[in-house]
């Protein structure tokens, strides 16, 4: 044990290159360089931050790997920035400690205590011990905020900007950076516009991806956003993804609201991505939000068909996400102009929009000549809008004649009821790959003519069908189905009312099958575990993880509510497994 402890004549002598490198001696580095790669891997092994830093500026030698087991060490969960480029671990760790340190800094000047700059307030100590920050290095100006943006701001591309920090200084202190992405969460205030301006001019190069998150909009705010790229005289901006969500807009004369972001969108030409998902008006302001009333977006959509700017910016948009706004029957009637602006669109989102099927019908125009057109139209969300089987058959019926069909399309959410199995049955035999028909009051009706009209080799892949309360119906469907439909990965059928005889017809369908099953979700239903399903799991696997979910061995979990309620109880536990299997037979 004590020989253990012993460090070799190597290791000391790394350790001592460590320090002389973190002190900064710049004579050391040729040698460094020369030396032999079993010295020199170990060496770079060891480094920490700061003193790799010093030596990548040194040489082209990939360090990637060191860098990222740095990353790895301080923040465990790498949350993917969205950028397809394959990762360069020392941009993403100096980017991820300049988001962390201004954050911590944001934390701080929040307190009523604080007076003075963002820049002057140091690092955390913790955060020094990760960089390798030595108290004899010297200037202890490097431990403040300014320092580490000032060195290390020049990775930032993507960025989250929170309220706190969306002060002028914040533009100052990112000035190095060359931001791809920016996040803006829950800004509010009016005097902040300046800042956004700054920060949105300063990037103006670089940003492809703007997003607000629980902003409060004002005309002010939006002129802010849209001046922002044209203040150099530049005509176009190179946003592709452009979205506010969860905000609320304020003072906005729709007309006025409509004309900026038409302009914002006009001096666009690669927008790809438009989110405008579940923002609302203040109910107490006489304020009315962009999508949210019929004037609205009138206001805004009818500019999209005036301007020839704003048609030539939505070509390319390839995702459009109008959810949870609200909108009307007459939205939709005004958003089938707006839809055939995007010859592009890929995945069009209308959920949570009680257009009903009056809107559906003034829609299903444009989707019958997209086809026509060929259109890329694929993907197709219409869940909770507030349609009846009427709108829905009529919607089927045209996407099923369709030249070019869906390959995704979810009506959950919708009253379906048994009326829609018919239309249903002829759109399926379609290239549909995922269906998305969870709680739409199909019932034992719905599930019954579903299975009569199941025809041989379906294209279905993934079926959502919980929450239908289909009973045994379901199970028969569904069994049927597992036979007919030879790609399918996925079907979650929980919460149907299914007894417990529907586990045997399943399992007899998986066998007959030779499908590529890899979920069947079961779970919800009307039994319980029983030690008898052990078997059923181990026979029917995907890559070593059981197909059927279904409900698990109760005391599997400790975290489990049952299992903490019988805890509670107290020295029952033994029966458990009894108790459980007792329920389940009633
Ligand atoms: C609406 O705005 C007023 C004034 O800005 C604010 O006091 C109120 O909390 C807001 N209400 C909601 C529901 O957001
Ligand atoms: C709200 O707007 C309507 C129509 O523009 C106007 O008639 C009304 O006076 C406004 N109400 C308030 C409280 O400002
Ligand atoms: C089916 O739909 C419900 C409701 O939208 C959702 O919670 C569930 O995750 C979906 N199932 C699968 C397997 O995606």
């Amino acid at each position: 044990m004590r020989r253990e402890n012993v460090p070799s004549l190597v290791s000391l002598c790394i350790n001592a290159v460590k320090i002389e490198l973190l002190r900064g001696s710049d004579d050391l580095f040729p040698d460094v360089f020369e030396l032999p790669t079993e010295l020199f891997n170990p060496l770079v092994e060891c480094l920490p931050p700061l003193a790799l830093q010093k030596l990548q500026s040194k040489t082209n030698a990939n360090f990637n790997e060191a860098w990222n087991t740095l990353f790895n060490i301080r923040w465990h969960d790498f949350e993917d920035c969205g950028c397809d480029q394959p990762v360069d671990w020392q941009q993403i760790y100096w980017e991820t400690h300049v988001q962390d340190c201004l954050d911590e800094a944001a934390d701080i000047a929040c307190l009523p205590s604080f007076s003075g700059c963002l820049g002057d307030i140091p690092i955390l100590e913790s955060v020094q011990l990760y960089i390798g920050y030595m108290d004899d290095m010297g200037n202890s100006d490097c431990l403040k905020l300014s320092y580490q943006c000032q060195q290390f701001g020049c990775y930032v591309r993507c960025f989250t900007l929170q309220n706190v920090l969306c002060v002028l200084e914040s533009c100052q202190l990112l000035r190095n950076s060359n931001l791809q992405r920016l996040v803006v969460q829950k800004i509010s205030h009016f005097q902040v516009v300046d800042v956004l301006r700054n920060l949105l001019y300063q990037n103006r190069r670089t940003l492809t991806s703007l997003q607000f998150e629980g902003c409060e909009i004002s005309s002010s705010f939006m002129d802010a956003i849209c001046g922002s790229f044209c203040m150099s005289g530049a005509e176009t901006h190179q946003i592709q993804h452009f979205s506010i969500s969860f905000s609320n807009f304020y003072e906005m004369d729709p007309v006025y609201l409509g004309d900026s972001l038409a302009s914002f969108l006009s001096s666009g030409r690669s927008l790809q991505w438009l989110k405008l998902r579940d923002n609302h008006r203040n109910a107490s302001s006489n304020v009315t939000s962009l999508e949210l009333s019929t004037d609205n977006i009138a206001g805004w959509l009818s500019n999209f068909n005036w301007r020839s700017g704003v048609a030539k910016s939505l070509q390319s948009l390839r995702i459009l996400n109008l959810g949870g706004n609200n909108l009307q029957k007459e939205d939709a009637g005004q958003l089938k102009y707006a839809l055939v602006q995007m010859p592009s669109l890929e995945i069009l989102d209308l959920s949570g929009n009680p257009i009903g099927d009056e809107g559906i019908r003034s829609l299903i125009p444009y989707f019958a000549q997209a086809s026509k057109s060929g259109s890329p139209l694929t993907d197709l969300k219409l869940e909770n809008c507030k349609l009846s089987s009427d709108g829905m058959t009529q919607l089927l019926d045209a996407l099923s004649t369709s030249t070019r069909p869906m390959t995704y399309l979810s009506l959950a959410d919708n009253n379906a009821r048994s009326q829609l199995a018919e239309a249903l049955g002829k759109f399926w035999a379609t290239s549909i790959q995922g269906l998305n028909l969870e709680c739409m009051g199909l019932c034992k009706p719905g599930f019954r003519k579903l299975e009569d009209i199941i025809t041989d080799n379906l294209n279905l892949v993934e079926l959502n069908i919980s929450n239908n309360y289909g009973g045994i119906e379901t199970a028969k469907f569904l069994s049927k189905l597992i036979v007919h439909a030879p790609r399918l990965v996925s079907v979650d059928a929980s919460y149907n009312f299914m007894p417990e005889e529907s586990l045997p017809l399943i399992c007899s369908a998986l066998r007959t099958a030779q499908g590529h099953l890899e979920k069947v979700y079961l779970d919800w239903n009307l039994w319980m575990y029983k030690p008898s399903h052990d078997a059923i799991l181990a026979e029917f696997q995907h890559n070593g993880k059981p197909i059927l979910v279904i409900p698990d061995r109760p005391d599997d979990d400790d975290d489990d509510d049952d299992a903490a309620i019988d805890d509670d109880v107290g020295d029952i536990d033994d029966d458990d497994d009894i108790d459980i299997d007792d329920a389940g037979d009633d």
